[in-house]
């Protein structure tokens, strides 16, 4: 930030101190005297889903992650943009609507309501939800596919070869399997011989592996910059098909330049990052885009994205084709892709063919959002593949939430009204420095994207705090008069951990966080980190009732 640059088009100056904009009283340029805030937002992304089915435990699971980094950086005071949606374009959702007797606009109608609908449900912090064929979306790929033919990235040839209509892509000889047959993952493979428009991607090697040599962050987990690096080095990047003959498929955005033409619908879906800033006023997405949207830059900046959340099979077209696109573009190019790996169930694939599946509704309806929420954040970090299992789940609930979390809130409160009326005793420090460590180290987590890391850190407090009871025994020392100080000594301590707890959880399981500040008659909500400060709980405060945060579930059918 800060030095001088012309807003727009309008071209009156505008200053930049320490990401405040100082806009001049009029353009002809008296005294600065408005402020407004231009610092960048933290921009987080997901995959846009494909809206061919309904929603699985994998797309869940991307959303929550996503929602836990987007309040955790909320709670450690960014100004957070968060951005999820659907990828509506393309031949699997023509496909998708034509089985359903729909036409595709319909059917993606119809399936936005319930993705839409999955969002709210999993307590998605969102602040806007895209979908591609929205038209403020469609003008962007419009201009950028423009632009680009403009400057000579694209050219038209005739392809004969294999196409997998499955994986919408064209398949080369290296693709067949060793007896020459074509493997199960392409589905129907057809012979095609047709027209389309290119993307020249050769001229852009030599800088792409330089940028991830020079940029170790912008793919993460480092396994996956190897996989990337180690293809790049090693293999030709090919030209890039960014079009589909209309007479083919006709379910996609239309190229600009040749109206024979559709937009190959992974060039169209990775634009949302980007048209979804512009259409907000974002300089840093608008200036690339030219004349066409000079002037229209507001107080809007997110641009670049800070974190892409990403599926491990959608990694090529995040670290390949999409920083390619940006920079032929002249745009800046996001700061880091996160990619996680695949849910199993059992140990095997999830597939509604073998019913092999989890349905994130209905695990929601029987055990409740927050225990979801918790189960998938603390069992798969940002990394490795995962495996679903009932029993797993029921475990997790029952030891770590029900007797650990749920217990130990219900037995501070609990011993608190007992004892003492539900009046906080004087403070005390007996558990304050072990408390601030855990916080440190929880944010420390938080700040590196790891969700997972974050819930094991506040774990140590939530287990410290129940050996805490068993070993001070307040139950014991409520009959021993001699013993009153010391009982308010830990009736103090067990409370304010509790209060601090929620504050910390808040970002994963902000139900259950809520329920813990009404209980103790809080009246901020637990999403600031400073309210992890030891001792805010004042003497004479009074708290509510205790009520079970996490039932037990034992008579569950199915032993769960
Ligand atoms: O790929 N476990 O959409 P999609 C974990 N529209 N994550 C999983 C998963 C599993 N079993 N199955 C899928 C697309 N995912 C494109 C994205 S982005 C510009 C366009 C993840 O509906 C997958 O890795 O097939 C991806 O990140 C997301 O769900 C959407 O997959
Ligand atoms: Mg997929």
């Amino acid at each position: 930030m800060g030095g001088l640059r012309a807003a727009g088009r309008r071209c009156h100056l505008e200053w930049q101190v320490g990401g405040w904009k100082i806009l001049p009283l009029s353009p002809t340029g008296s005294l600065p005297v408005i402020l407004t805030p231009v610092s960048k937002r933290f921009y987080i992304t997901t995959a846009i889903d494909y809206v061919n089915g309904a929603p699985h435990l994998g797309h869940a699971y991307e959303k929550v992650v996503a929602d836990v980094i987007a309040r955790s950086r909320r709670s450690l005071g960014d100004d957070v943009f968060f951005l999820t949606g659907l990828d509506e374009h393309g031949q699997k959702v023509q496909q998708a609507a034509e089985a359903a007797g729909l036409s595709p606009q319909a059917y993606c109608d119809n399936l936005a309501v319930q993705w839409k609908a999955l969002a709210q449900l999993l307590g998605l912090s969102i602040d806007d939800f895209v979908r591609t064929t929205e038209e403020r979306h469609q003008r962007v790929v419009q201009v950028v596919l423009s632009k680009l033919h403009a400057a000579g990235q694209f050219y038209k040839t005739t392809y004969k070869g294999w196409y997998s209509v499955r994986e919408e892509t064209f398949l080369t000889e290296k693709d067949r399997n060793p007896d020459g047959t074509w493997d199960a993952k392409w589905g129907q493979v057809n012979e095609l011989s047709e027209d389309n428009w290119y993307f020249r991607l050769g001229i852009h090697q030599a800088w792409l592996i330089e940028y991830l040599e020079t940029h170790p962050e912008y793919v993460t987990p480092e396994s996956r910059r190897n996989e990337v690096l180690g293809f790049l080095r090693s293999e030709k990047l090919e030209d890039l098909c960014i079009s589909r003959p209309k007479a083919r498929l006709s379910w996609g955005i239309p190229l600009p330049f040749d109206p024979e033409f559709v937009t190959y619908v992974w060039f169209d879906a990775l634009v949302n990052y980007f048209s979804v800033p512009a259409a907000h006023g974002d300089l840093a997405a608008l200036a690339p885009l030219g004349d066409y949207y000079a002037g229209k830059a507001g107080s809007f900046s997110a641009w670049p994205a800070d974190i892409h959340l990403i599926g491990k099979d959608i990694l090529k077209f995040h670290a390949v084709y999409w920083p390619i696109m940006l920079r032929a573009l002249g745009a800046p190019l996001p700061r880091q892709l996160l990619v996680h790996g695949w849910w199993q169930k059992d140990g095997q694939k999830l597939s509604k063919t073998t019913g092999n599946v989890v349905d994130p509704v209905a695990v929601i309806g029987e055990w409740g959002l927050d225990a979801f929420r918790y189960y998938v954040v603390r069992e798969l970090g940002i990394g490795p593949d995962g495996n679903w299992t009932d029993t797993g789940f029921g475990d997790r609930y029952r030891a770590e939430l029900a007797n650990g979390l749920g217990n130990l809130v219900n037995r501070a409160i609990s011993m608190l009204n007992r004892y003492r009326q539900g009046l906080v005793p004087s403070p005390h420090l007996e558990l304050a420095a072990e408390t601030t460590a855990v916080v440190e180290q929880t944010a420390q987590l938080y700040r590196s994207f790891d969700a997972q890391g974050a819930l094991v850190s506040i774990w140590k407090l939530v287990n410290r705090a129940n050996e805490y009871v068993e070993k001070t025994a307040p139950f014991r020392l409520a009959k021993d008069p001699t013993q009153a100080s010391r009982l308010d000594e830990v009736l103090y301590n067990l409370v304010e951990v509790c209060r601090i707890l929620a504050v910390l959880l808040w970002p994963v399981i902000p139900h259950t966080s809520d329920r813990i500040f009404a209980q103790l008659k809080q009246c901020d909500a637990p999403d600031r980190w400073d309210l992890t400060r030891w001792g805010r709980l004042e003497i004479g405060h009074q708290v509510g009732q205790p009520e079970p945060l996490f039932p037990r579930k034992d008579l569950a059918p199915g032993g769960k």
